[in-house]
């Protein structure tokens, strides 16, 4: 594997806000910022190098959910999203809640096929709850 590690963004470092915007599936800057204050953010480094990034939300500002996990399409294909999942996981665990849930557009069969692979059980389904009137479908992983 190449040598990549995974850290928790910090908001003062230029070289991790411009990675957060640029990474994260939103893309505006202010919501960025504000995720970034929230410290919600662990990037993947390879060859110190952004190139991978996971997002942990709360559900009710309480349940540990996993916002978003994406790695650059070079990057793909090493164990990356194991390390940043591994990260991710540690965070939730240190809330003390039971339980890290994540969710999929139904329609996208691949990262539903990723979270199955990695430890993820399929927790139920929210129909229409994207704006575009698709179903998402949720995941569960006991911590
Ligand atoms: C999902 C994503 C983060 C996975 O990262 P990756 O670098 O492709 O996967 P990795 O190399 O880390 O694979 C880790 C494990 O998952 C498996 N895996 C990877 N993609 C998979 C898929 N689509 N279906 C099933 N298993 C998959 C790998 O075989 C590997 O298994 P192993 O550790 O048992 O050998 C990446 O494909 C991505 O960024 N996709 C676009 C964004 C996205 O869809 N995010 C998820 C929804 S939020």
């Amino acid at each position: 594997m190449p040598n990549g590690s995974v850290h928790l963004a910090d908001p003062e470092s230029s070289r991790d806000r411009d990675a957060v915007v640029r990474l994260d599936n939103r893309d505006d800057a202010a919501t960025a910022d504000l995720r970034l204050a929230q410290r919600r953010f662990h990037l993947l480094l390879v060859d110190g190098e952004p190139c991978g990034i996971a997002r942990l939300d709360w559900v009710w500002e309480l349940i540990p959910y996993l916002g978003y996990i994406g790695i650059e399409p070079a990057h793909r294909g090493f164990g990356y999203s194991r390390l940043l999942l591994d990260a991710v996981v540690e965070h939730a665990r240190a809330s003390g809640q039971p339980r890290l849930f994540s969710s999929s557009t139904a329609d996208e069969p691949e990262p539903q096929a990723w979270h199955r692979h990695v430890g993820f059980r399929d927790a139920g389904r929210i129909r229409e709850l994207n704006d575009f009137g698709e179903d998402e479908v949720f995941f569960c992983l006991d911590l």
